[in-house]
Order: structure tokens, then sequence, then C-alpha cells
């Protein structure tokens, strides 16, 4: 026999077909309200909010226990559905046209109050949500958030499944792989001073894959960086992880226009059209200032440095002669925009590192610019020209070394998007950005760096520049980007261990320390290995864009603050002396 009355529907599930049943229903008291000795209570679970109603005259024992009866009780009532009386009804809710009619009560456990209200629209800091993850992981939004992020692991199994890929688990006990942030180290207790890394993603393993005739991979994995934490970064997080053998660029990007076209048409009823636009990283730079462009406006970046490059104006002319970038955009209607907001924006670009910024402002036929005394007249109507100012409008422009300016041109076209309100909701931008650089000079470590991973192919017309000027190669990289936002990246690997060699060369891990840290890959190339490539999505990314949500923390069930702390369990935190002791670690 039950020891109380189990369920016979959810909380979201009663409509006026139902009206005459006897039913139970189980979940916690959303709110009471004691009118005039009849109790009403909206009971809440997973699926929706019922009104229950409690009167003396239906049972006085029921009547009596729901007097007792506070937020966040867990309860489970039997009565029998009613129509709720003319007037009454809460079109609100699915459930708004009837009431149950408790008879019997049981309350199954009592709760303390809590410390924020269970609904969505709650005004209470980030940290008090996280501390308390189970009272805010009750609220409907998050509930709709982690059935979302459920429903699109689902149709990434059958998507990838139907395609003829295997999910293949990877270890998270491994040896480091270089994708660029900070490893997470877990000592060995049973090889003193020897450390596992957990994978900043499973590159290795899934390459390894293909050279062992797997042909097809996926993973919906986990993956941990010890890296500077943002909005859009965990130090866990999750990718759905893709390779796929005997492929060129072309067949990767159709698979993964695929199932983000399945996703988005099951998920939120749109049609994400596939082939999505292509544009080099050179153009996205260029023209957007970022590498993850967001296209739904436009204030488009224009390159001026031709205009001035004989300038009078040294700043400028001695840019271009360097090889940097003169560089500006126009910006709509702006044109009276007062000293303070001008010296607001010069104030913010110079804290983003740029020397100052230069504007003009286009009004009554005329151009002036804030360096009018050093810029002839015809210059400054070429750059007006040149960004597409036209009367009334304001250009900005800053000159630097090209990526760094232009960059910094990309955080202020989005700050002017931002407070013009230019971005539009509901539009969905998918954009390829591919031909990134394979290599970058890092003055700090003065060596190159992969841009990408090390395991990514040069274009084959690039590769006799890995000898001549490897700092031009191009990769055979490509990202998936969304609004604004990185989503996925790949590539087609190198599968030939002269050329994996020679790259490692070039990035300055010599030919010992290859053996050591990649001496498997560079084994398991010399037994055959396929042509092959692929690409990892940020699947909390994916989720936080598809529920409109601003961090990935809000579609992760139990995430870490931006300080790398999980408030709820406290972790992380110190540990016995004696587990310090038998992994042969001592704290500085
Ligand atoms: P990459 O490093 O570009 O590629 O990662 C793939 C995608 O993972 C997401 N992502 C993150 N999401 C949340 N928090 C983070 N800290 C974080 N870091 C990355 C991004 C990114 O586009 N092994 C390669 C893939 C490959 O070459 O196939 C890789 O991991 O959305």
């Amino acid at each position: 026999m039950n020891s109380y009355q189990k369920r016979t529907h959810t909380c979201g599930e009663l409509r006026k077909d139902h009206v005459g049943k006897t039913v139970t229903l189980t979940g916690w008291v959303d709110v009471r309200r004691d009118l005039g000795g009849v109790v009403f209570i909206d009971l809440r679970d997973r699926y929706g909010k019922t009104q229950v109603v409690f009167a003396p005259q239906h049972a006085q024992q029921a009547h009596e226990t729901a007097q007792a009866l506070r937020t966040e009780f867990v309860i489970s009532v039997t009565g029998k559905v009613e129509l709720r009386p003319e007037g009454t009804q809460n079109s609100d809710l699915p459930t708004g046209d009837v009431d149950v009619v408790g008879a019997e009560l049981t309350i199954l456990n009592k709760a303390e109050t809590s410390p924020f209200p269970i609904e969505d629209a709650i005004d209470v800091s980030e940290d008090l949500r996280l501390k308390y993850r189970y009272l805010d992981l009750r609220r409907p939004m998050r509930q709709q958030n982690l059935l979302m992020r459920h429903k699109a692991s689902l149709i990434t199994r059958s998507y990838y499944d139907r395609n003829g890929f295997i999910e293949v688990e990877t270890p998270v006990l491994m040896k480091s792989t270089p994708e660029g942030a900070r490893d997470f180290l877990v000592p060995s207790r049973m090889h003193k001073g020897k450390f596992y890394a957990l994978p900043q993603s499973p590159q290795t393993y899934k390459q390894i894959l293909m050279v062992a005739g797997y042909d097809r991979y996926f993973q919906i994995v986990k993956c941990f960086r010890d890296e500077d934490l943002r909005a859009d970064r965990q130090p866990e997080f999750t990718q759905i992880d893709v390779e796929m053998s005997f492929v060129e660029e072309n067949e990767v990007l159709a698979m993964t226009e695929g199932f983000i076209h399945e996703l988005w048409k099951n998920l939120l009823g749109i049609v994400a059209t596939p082939p999505f636009p292509r544009m080099s990283y050179s153009e996205a730079m260029e023209k957007y200032g970022s590498d993850k462009p967001d296209t739904r406006f436009g204030l488009e970046i224009a390159n001026c440095s031709d205009i001035v490059a004989a300038s009078g104006f040294k700043v400028f002319s001695e840019t271009v002669k360097k090889g940097g970038v003169v560089a500006g955009f126009a910006i709509p209607g702006l044109a009276g925009y007062t000293r303070n907001q001008l010296d607001g924006l010069t104030d913010m670009v110079k804290s983003l590192g740029a020397g100052g910024l230069v504007y003009l402002r286009a009004s009554g036929g005329k151009v002036e610019s804030s360096v009018d005394k050093f810029v002839s007249p015809a210059e400054v109507k070429a750059l007006a020209d040149r960004i597409g100012a036209k009367t009334g409008d304001l250009g900005l422009f800053i000159s630097g070394p090209w990526q760094k300016a232009l960059t910094i041109l990309g955080t202020l076209r989005l700050e002017m998007a931002n407070r013009l309100n230019l971005i539009p909701e509901g539009k969905w931008n998918f954009l390829w950005v591919t031909d990134f650089p394979l290599l970058e000079y890092s003055e700090e470590e003065k060596r190159f760096v992969a841009v990408h991973h090390p395991f990514t192919a040069p274009k084959p017309e690039d590769i006799a520049l890995l000898d001549s000027d490897p700092g031009k190669a191009r990769a055979r990289a490509y990202d998936l980007v969304l609004n604004g936002n990185e989503i996925a990246g790949g590539s087609i690997r190198i599968f030939n261990s002269e050329l994996q060699s020679k790259l490692f060369g070039l990035l300055g891990i010599g030919l010992e320390e290859a053996r050591q840290k990649f001496g498997f890959m560079l084994d398991a190339f010399r037994y055959g290995a396929p042509p092959h490539g692929g690409i990892a999505y940020g699947f909390d990314r994916l989720i936080m864009l598809m529920t409109g949500m601003k961090s990935i923390r809000d579609v992760i069930a139990f995430p870490k603050t931006s300080s790398g702390m999980s408030l709820m369990d406290d972790s992380p935190s110190g540990v016995d002396d004696k587990q310090m002791r038998e992994l042969h670690i001592k704290a500085l």
C-alpha cells in the first residue's frame, strides 16, 4: 500500500474534459490565499500549476490542514475537478478553467521560508541564486532551459546517428592536449610527481579514432579549460564534438549546416536555410573588426589607409608606413554628439589600447573633423565618402597595427549599436568565418603559436609559405558564428607525420618535446592515417542563444561563478592532509 496518495495527473494537465473526475496531484505550494475561510493554493510541479480550493463545508479535515500550508511545502492532494465559476477563469494558465476541490490533503514535507520567491521575474543577486541553486532550478524559466537542453541533446544524437556517426566516449583523465588554455591537472597517487590533465577537448582522441577506422565519430562531451571566465565561458563546458574521415571542408560544413537546420527547426520552428554565408577572416576583421562578426546590423568599417598614406597628419601616415591600418565607420544621425560624449568614447578606446580617436561630423553640406588642423579638407571629404557618412552622421576612426586597431573598432561598433538600439531581435545570422591564419606570432613567448590548434592543416597552396613566411600561411579552419557568437569551430587536420613534425618545429616544439608530448599521435600517423577533419560546437552557447539567455550559466544546471566557484557546494575547497600526502602534494 502507498504511504500517501500517488499522483494521477501532473499540475499542468487538467482541462475542462477532466471536470467531474477525482484526481490526485502532488507538488509544491506556489502560493496560498486565505479568503474568508476558504483556502486557495496554486500547486506547482515541473509541468505547470493548478489551483486547489479547500472549503470547510467540503472537507473539514483537509481545510484545517490547508491552513497550515506555506509556500514550498510538498503535498499530495486528492479531490474532484470542477469548472471554475464564471469570471474566475485564468486564461494565462493552461489549467485556468478548472479547480480541484481538495478532499484529502497530506503534507509530505514542510519547507523553510525560501530566500527568494520561486518565480521568473525576481530581482536577486546571482550569487544568492547559485548558493540555493535547487530553488533557482525550481523556477519555470530554468526548467524550460534545461528541458530545451535535453531535447537538443536528443536531436544531436538522432541527427548524427542517422548520418552514420557513432558516439564514442573518450577519457577524462588524459595527457595534456595543447588547445591554448591552461590545463586542469589531477595528481596521480600511484605515480609520484605525475599528473593527468583534464581534456580541453578530445581533439587527439578523435583524430586517433579516425586512424583506427571509425570514419564518423561524435560525442557530447565535457571539456575543461582553466581560463578567464566570461558570460560565454565556463571552466567546464560541453561540446558536441565531431570528426569525419575522407572529407574536405565542404563536407564538414554541409553536415554542420544540416544539424543546425534540424535543431532550429525542431526546437524553435525556425528555418535556418543552408548554405550559410561564408566570409574570410580578413574580410570579417576589415568590415566588422571581429573574427565573430555580428551581421544583424550595418555600421560596417571601411579601410581608409590609402587615403591618408601621404597625409600631413603624421599619426595616420606613419601608421600606414609601418604596415598598420587607418579605418573607421559612420554612425547615422549622430553628428550632434557632444564633446563630452566623444571624450567618453575616446577614453573607452584608449582603455582598449588605442592611441586616440579621430572623429568627423557631416552637417549642412560641410565635414569637419577633430584633426582639421593637420588633415586637408580634401582628405576629410574623402574619409567621409569612404565610410559613407552623410549629412547628420558622425564618423569615428582609429589607426594602429592591423589587428589591434580593427579589433578596437569592432568593440566600438558594438558599443554604438547597443547605444542606438540597432541590434534587431529575432534575427538568426549564421555565418562561416574561414581562411584564418595558421599561426600568429606571440610577442610574449617570442615564437609562433597556433591560431586554432597545432593539428590544423595549412591550405595546400600556402604550404610553401611555411618555409618562407609562416605568418602568412592560412589554415583550413572554419568557425561558425551566430549573431556575433562563436558557436562552433573546427578544421581539416594534418594527417601526415612529416608535416605535423614540421608544424611542431614552427611552433618551437623541439623533436624531443614533440616525441614526449605527442609521440603517440606521430606514431599513429605512421600507421595509415586517413585524411580527416571535424568540428566542435559549444553546446552551452547553442542553448544559451536558443533560449534567449545572456549567459551560459543560465543553461547549465550547476555552473561556476565568474571566479570559478560553485557556491552551492563550496568548491574548490581544502582537502585533508592525508589526501595531500597520498598524492605527494604540498600546498605552497
Ligand atoms: P574550440 O576551442 O574552438 O575548438 O572549441 C569549440 C567550441 O567550444 C566552445 N567553447 C566554450 N564554451 C564555453 N566555455 C568555454 N570555456 C569554451 N571554450 C570553447 C565555443 C567553441 O566554438 N578541438 C577543437 C575543435 C575541432 O577542431 O574540431 C576545439 O575544441 O563555442
